[in-house]
Parts: structure tokens; C-alpha cells; sequence
């Protein structure tokens, strides 16, 4: 993010000496993005942040992901993947399943009741969607609260675990980039600031409480980076002498925080609006977006759900998450579900749904989308949640 935050305790000049109460001094680490040319922030450690050890390899969750063959549109439904009550002993990190990916992004679906060990994704930045329950983030920034609806937007890099709280199973949608995620450019400023026509700003983030110290010794650090594995991915376990959350203060650009899409405001218009108004982040090769219960269009021969549509340059990835989602009435969708529309194939709603929804004043419907420019492959989670019936649901309405 753009704007700059503080939080607790940092010398007045950077680069300075900042010492203790008993005349230790801190130990400063920038984390910085593109190489000292982007969003940094500065962060004041009792400890030194380099320190290790122990390392052993972490085998990740199966990352490999199979082509979409024959090209076809696609009904994954994720509330199968975790049945009864496997989810008690599942974590946000270690049990994530893929769903889809390719090389700029991989799509993971999570039920977890207990709390994930330290993790820090080295190979991008990452957006978790809260389906439901809540949860904590803890961060070597400090502490968010996650619940349903949080996208919760987490630095490459950054140490961190989740923590679900309450009884209900948190569910997580984690969006994984190779790269950055952030609001979409044409938002902001050419300084940063939200404008005018943005459907959010900077009141409507969350970002961490004041970092707090934490104590322990041979903490693991669970590790996803670049490798040889399958998506070019690999996993490490580093063991530190000291907890990594020893951070007294920090400032800069550079930060985890949470947006929730009730505080999302939806752009309408007297005809069909296209989808990029519905965008919320964007990243390297895909953009994120989420449909919202809104008003719609009111023009009186308007046609509220959309046309039929070819993302010729797109694979699109809707995962409904609340309401009813209009366009897709009578094809079997439901809360939970996932569509894949895959590039090369026009898509648009079940002819039933035309009809259906002449004269409608409001949509009460939510879902998150993922666009990638690039194929997106299944993963093992993908496979045994597809109905392997979607794709013949317009021919037979
Ligand atoms: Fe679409």
C-alpha cells in the first residue's frame, strides 16, 4: 500500500541507532519490494532477524496442476473437500488445497480449526478471502481479526499464522500470487491516494494492531519459495533461536492489512455495467473482483444479468459465497461453488435466468472473482470437486 503507517516505538531519523531501555540496540531490517525501487518499510527487532538454527525441507501439498482437457467449462464444488470433521485438526497453511493454478497464480481452498505454525510465503504476495468463522492474523507487523468477508492481504515474505477463533470452521480462499497484489492503478493517484470514482479507500482498510513481542525459543518458520517442485515451488523449515515476532516498532508503505467486501461499493448503472467495475485488487497476470448485492440496471428494457461474453484473452473464476447468484439459476450452483469459464469458450447465463431476472430491482448475490491471462490448470482439490456436468447445462435449459 501506498500510504505511509507507524506503530510503535522508532528512532526519529532511519538508519540511526534505537536502543532499549537497558541501552541495547535494536536491529533495524528493511523489507522492500522490487529491489529498493517500491514500497518498503523499516522494522526495529530485538533479536537478529537473520538468525538460524535449524533447516529441513518441507514437503509441500501436491502444487501440480493438469491442463483443462478437453477445454471445457467447469463446476468445482469446494464444500466437498473437507467432510465431517477432518477440518478439527486442519491449519491455513499446511492443509491448503489446490484448486487451480498456473504460473502467476494458484487458487487454494482451506478448512482449518487449529492454528498453523509461523509461515512466510516467499513466493508472492497473498489474499485470503474469509468465507467463514473467524480467525486471527498474527504478523510480525501485529495482530489483524479476520472474519467472513475479510480479504486479508499479506506481503510477500511477511511471518505470519492464522489462528482460528470460535467454534465455527474457518474457511479460507487463498488467491496465491508470483508477484504483488494491490488495489487496481487506475484507483489511485499518481502519488497512491484513492480517488473519487474508486469504490474503496483508505478508511475502509484494516491494518494491524501495534506490533506485540513475543517470547520463545527454536521457534519453526515454515517456508514456501521458488524451487524445482511442481509450479516451480518448494518448501523449507527454518528453525530460529528467537520468536521472529520481536518487532517493537515500525513504519513505511509496506504492510499487511484487511479490506471486507460489505465495505465495497458496487458501481451501477441503467444498463448492464461490464465486470471491471466489480475489480477490487489486481496482480501480476490477473486481477481480483467481487460482485456485491446491488441495486441494478434500471433502464426499463434493461436486461439485468449479462450478455453472453468470450474473455477472449481469460480463464474466469467465480467462487459464490453468498446469496443467490442470478445469472447461474438452474445450473446447480450454490454457495461454496466454483465455475471455471476458460478462454476460447463464450459463456454467459443459464437461458432461464434471462428471463428471470427482466424487471429486477436488486441482486443479492456475492461472489469473488479471479481472471488470469494465462490457462489456468486443475489442481488435485479441482479434480474430485469438479460435477463433471456444468459444461452441458446450457444446452439443456
Ligand atoms: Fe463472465
Amino acid at each position: 500500500m501506498a500510504f505511509y503507517q507507524r506503530a510503535g516505538s522508532i528512532p526519529p531519523k532511519r538508519h540511526t541507532q534505537h536502543r532499549d531501555p537497558d541501552g541495547r540496540l535494536y536491529y533495524e531490517e528493511l523489507m522492500g519490494e522490487e529491489g529498493f525501487s517500491s514500497d518498503s518499510s523499516l522494522l526495529y527487532h530485538r533479536h537478529v532477524p537473520s538468525a538460524v538454527v535449524g533447516a529441513r525441507v518441507w514437503q509441500l501439498p501436491d502444487q501440480s496442476a493438469e491442463a483443462n482437457a478437453p477445454l471445457l467449462p467447469r463446476h468445482l464444488k469446494l464444500h466437498q473437500l473437507f467432510e465431517g470433521e477432518e477440518w478439527k485438526s486442519c491449519d491455513a497453511v499446511r492443509d491448503r488445497r489446490l484448486v487451480l493454478g498456473n504460473a502467476d497464480v494458484r487458487i487454494s481452498y482451506v478448512v482449518a480449526g487449529t492454528a498453523s505454525p509461523l509461515y512466510r510465503n516467499a513466493t508472492g504476495d497473498e489474499c485470503v478471502y474469509v468465507e467463514s468463522g473467524t480467525g486471527v492474523v498474527e504478523t510480525v507487523f501485529g495482530d489483524l481479526d479476520a472474519g467472513p468477508g475479510d480479504y486479508v492481504i499479506i506481503p510477500r515474505a511477511t511471518t505470519h499464522r492464522w489462528v482460528p477463533s470460535g467454534h465455527e470452521p474457518l474457511r479460507l480462499y487463498a488467491i496465491e500470487a508470483n508477484g504483488h497484489i494491490a488495489p487496481p492503478k487506475r484507483y489511485l493517484s499518481r502519488y497512491g491516494q484513492f480517488l473519487e470514482h474508486a469504490p474503496y479507500c483508505e478508511r475502509d482498510l484494516r491494518l494491524p494492531g501495534a506490533p506485540s513481542v513475543r517470547h520463545g525459543e527454536h521457534v519453526e518458520v515454515y517456508i514456501k519459495h521458488r524451487g524445482d517442485g511442481p509450479g516451480g515451488l518448494a518448501g523449507s523449515v527454518h528453525v530460529t533461536p528467537n520468536h521472529p515476532f520481536d518487532v517493537v516498532g515500525w513504519d513505511g508503505c509496506l504492510y499487511p492489512y484487511a479490506f471486507n467486501i460489505a465495505d465495497f461499493e458496487p458501481i451501477t448503472g441503467r444498463i448492464h455495467q461490464p465486470p471491471p467495475v466489480h475489480q477490487v485488487f489486481e496482480g501480476t497476470n490477473f486481477v481480483i473482483c467481487n460482485f456485491v448485492p446491488r441495486k441494478v440496471d434500471y433502464h426499463p428494457l434493461a436486461v439485468p444479468v449479462p450478455y453472453y461474453h468470450s474473455n477472449v484473452d481469460s480463464d474466469e473464476v467465480m467462487f459464490y459465497v453468498g446469496g443467490d447468484y442470478e445469472a447461474r439459476k438452474g445450473s446447480g450452483i450454490n454457495v461454496g461453488s466454483i465455475t471455471l469459464h476458460p478462454g476460447g469458450f463464450p459463456h454467459g447465463p443459464q437461458p432461464a435466468a434471462i428471463e428471470a431476472s427482466l424487471g429486477a430491482e436488486r441482486f443479492d448475490e456475492t461472489a469473488v472473482m479471479v481472471d488470469t491471462f494465462r490457462p489456468l490448470g486443475l489442481g488435485e482439490a479441482g479434480r474430485v470437486s469438479d460435477d463433471g456436468a456444468y459444461a452441458w447445462t446450457w444446452a439443456r435449459s
